[in-house]
């Protein structure tokens, strides 16, 4: 009985939350991608979901909350955090504020750090299981570590297998990228990961320029900015035009016909709302391909195309 796919219906839900309360792992939908989540107050759960994913334990993870009110007595929150909550919870924002001392969350979820991350999600399933909880969630994406995000429950199954009790199915998730994660803790904001809120729409509420952790030299300090954290085994090629017949593509946009080995295009229309959501599903699907390289189209830079990017350079990059 262990780790199956389960309908996310409301039976469902209610068993999972008992499963959280009781210190199993449950895999289950959010807006942005699928979580592997654990009562965060909960260190050994926690630790579980360290051992599940093989990541360094280095890496922290993100709370997963109802809203601000339970946010607050977790992390600290700046006049600027408060009004990044309002303006984008429930949603796919991240925001690392520094932790409350007598926090019940274990520190382990920080990985050590005098800081946590915390995000409402939008997802009504992700929202019944924390009623149903009733614990913060602690909650990485329900991949193995260095595995490209699950954005659906087959995957989480393929690479999770047992290690969640159950998985909650409610299909392909909508967003298919990260959440953005911000830094609140320093004198300005600075951006660690970009992903499904533009840096832009950021930037609109708090009227300034946001700095980029890779600007601020302060990604030596957001292990999760690890520069081969999502790789295929598959090597990538950035930017190709063209192609060679033995080659997997990841397309985008209007494309030349020429033979290849399997060719996915995440939006055959250029819509980079789209592109997102079909990226990780088609990295997957390309890697199993066999073919030794995946040839990836150029994908422009604007709105969520920095994530796309981001997620493709470091796919791209060397292995550590
Ligand atoms: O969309 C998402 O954010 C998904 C869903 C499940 O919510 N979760 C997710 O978690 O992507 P994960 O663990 O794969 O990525 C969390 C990111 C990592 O880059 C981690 O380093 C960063 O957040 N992070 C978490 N806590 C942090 C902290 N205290 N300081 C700096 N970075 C932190
Ligand atoms: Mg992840």
């Amino acid at each position: 009985m262990q780790g199956r796919i389960v309908p996310a219906n409301a039976e469902w839900i209610e068993e999972a939350g008992h499963l959280i309360r009781s210190g199993a792992l449950v895999a289950f939908p959010t807006e942005t991608v699928y979580g592997l989540g654990a009562d965060a107050t909960n260190g050994e759960a926690v630790a579980r979901v360290f051992a599940a994913k093989g990541r360094p334990s280095f890496n922290p993870l993100i709370v997963h909350v109802l809203g601000l009110e339970q946010a607050v007595i977790i992390g600290s929150f700046s006049a600027t955090a408060r009004r990044l909550a309002d303006a984008f919870w429930p949603g796919p924002l991240t925001l690392v504020v520094p932790r409350i001392e007598t926090t019940e969350v274990s520190e382990l979820v920080s990985a050590g750090l005098p800081t946590v991350a915390l995000r409402s999600p939008e997802h009504a399933v992700a929202r019944e299981l924390l009623k149903s909880a009733q614990r913060p969630i602690a909650a990485p994406s329900a991949n193995r570590s260095g595995h490209v995000s699950a954005t659906r429950a087959e995957h989480v199954a393929a690479d999770l297998g047992d290690n969640a009790a159950v998985i909650l199915d409610a299909g392909q998730t909508p967003r298919g990228l990260e959440s953005t994660v911000l830094s609140l803790t320093g004198a300005a904001p600075v951006l660690l990961r970009p992903g499904a809120i533009s840096s832009e729409a950021i930037e609109d509420i708090l009227g300034e320029k946001i700095v980029r952790a890779s600007e601020s030299g302060k990604h030596l300090t957001s292990p999760g900015q690890l520069r081969s954290h999502y790789a295929p085994d598959s090597k990538l090629r950035l930017n190709a035009e063209i192609w060679e017949p033995h080659e997997a593509v990841l397309a985008f946009g209007p494309i030349a016909e020429r033979p290849a080995k399997a060719i996915i295009n995440i939006s055959p229309s250029g819509d980079l709302i789209e592109a997102a959501a079909n990226l990780f599903a088609a990295l997957r699907r390309l890697d199993g391909s066999g073919a030794e390289t995946i040839a990836v189209t150029p994908i422009p830079a604007h709105g969520l195309g920095e994530a796309i990017n981001d997620r493709l350079a470091r796919a791209a990059a060397p292995r550590d």
